[in-house]
């Protein structure tokens, strides 16, 4: 496995989300506020190529074009655009993902973010990085002290238990820490965890392509990811937990189970 060969296809594929950014969209709705545009399909079918033959073997479960099975011994989780609300209404925090995992486990990662230009990135048992810059996780342990980010589940449009948890959530949480961010693309949110400008994130219903990049570089930071229960998280999980670390117990203690 090369990181250097997938670093370099992100690279390319930002061109294409690039030039996006700045042009008039077609978008379409896969649900009632759930979007879809032209350029992410087409950056989906730019990476599945180059994927296609640069790593032949692995599934390749993108977002746009996968149906069935999130498990494979050796699959390759892509989102094209992470953050297509932002994308669609000019907001520069959105990201290309593309985790590699094998037996169940990541072991490389990239995370592009186009428009400022960041290459975030990560080889299992070798560190994170950040356009060449180590990663490290903050060293806050103060509940109280910490900055968190989460997202809302498309789901909350049907104010059912989704949104119950949303709120529940809130209302626990945001009296016993700094604040709260929702920032709309869970693979950047990730990353910024594991650079150390927020202390945790947690949120509900993503997809494997949302997380599958963010978990390595976050684990590679010296930060934990679990499950709202504490365990260790799969992608069948409702819920996904991750920190710095020192304050992983005390965030869990305020989340509500589901
Ligand atoms: C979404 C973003 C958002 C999160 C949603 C995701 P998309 O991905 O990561 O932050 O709250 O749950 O689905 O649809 O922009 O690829
Ligand atoms: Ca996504
Ligand atoms: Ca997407």
């Amino acid at each position: 496995m090369n990181i250097d060969r997938l670093k370099q296809i992100v690279l390319e594929a930002g061109e294409i989300v690039k030039e996006g950014y700045v042009s008039h969209k077609e978008v379409s709705h896969k649900g009632v506020v759930d979007l879809v545009t032209e350029f992410d399909v087409k950056t989906e079918t730019f990476i599945i190529d180059q994927l296609k033959e640069a790593f032949p073997g692995y599934a390749l479960v993108g977002e746009e074009s996968h149906q069935g099975s999130y498990h494979y011994e050796k699959a390759i989780y892509i989102d094209p655009i992470d953050g297509t609300t932002n994308f669609v209404h000019g907001i520069p925090h959105l990201a290309i993902s593309l985790g590699v995992w094998e037996e169940g486990e990541p072991v490389l990662a990239v995370v592009y973010n186009p428009i400022l230009e960041e290459l975030f990135w990560a080889v299992k048992g070798e560190g994170a990085y950040c356009n060449g810059k180590k990663l490290e996780v903050s060293t806050q342990s103060r509940l109280q002290n910490a900055l968190i980010a989460t997202g809302f589940p498309y789901a909350k449009v049907n104010a059912g238990v989704e949104y119950r948890w949303v709120i529940d959530c809130m209302t626990n949480l945001l009296p016993h820490i700094q604040d709260i961010r929702r920032l709309g693309a869970a693979a950047v949110d990730l990353c910024y965890l594991a650079q150390g400008k927020v202390e945790a994130f947690y949120e509900i219903d993503l997809k494997p392509w949302d997380v599958a990049a963010g978990i390595l570089i976050v684990q590679e930071a010296g930060g934990e990811v679990s499950n709202v229960n504490g365990e260790r998280y799969n992608f069948d999980d409702k819920s996904i937990v991750a920190s710095n670390s020192k304050v992983h117990t005390q965030l869990l203690e305020k989340l509500e189970k589901i």
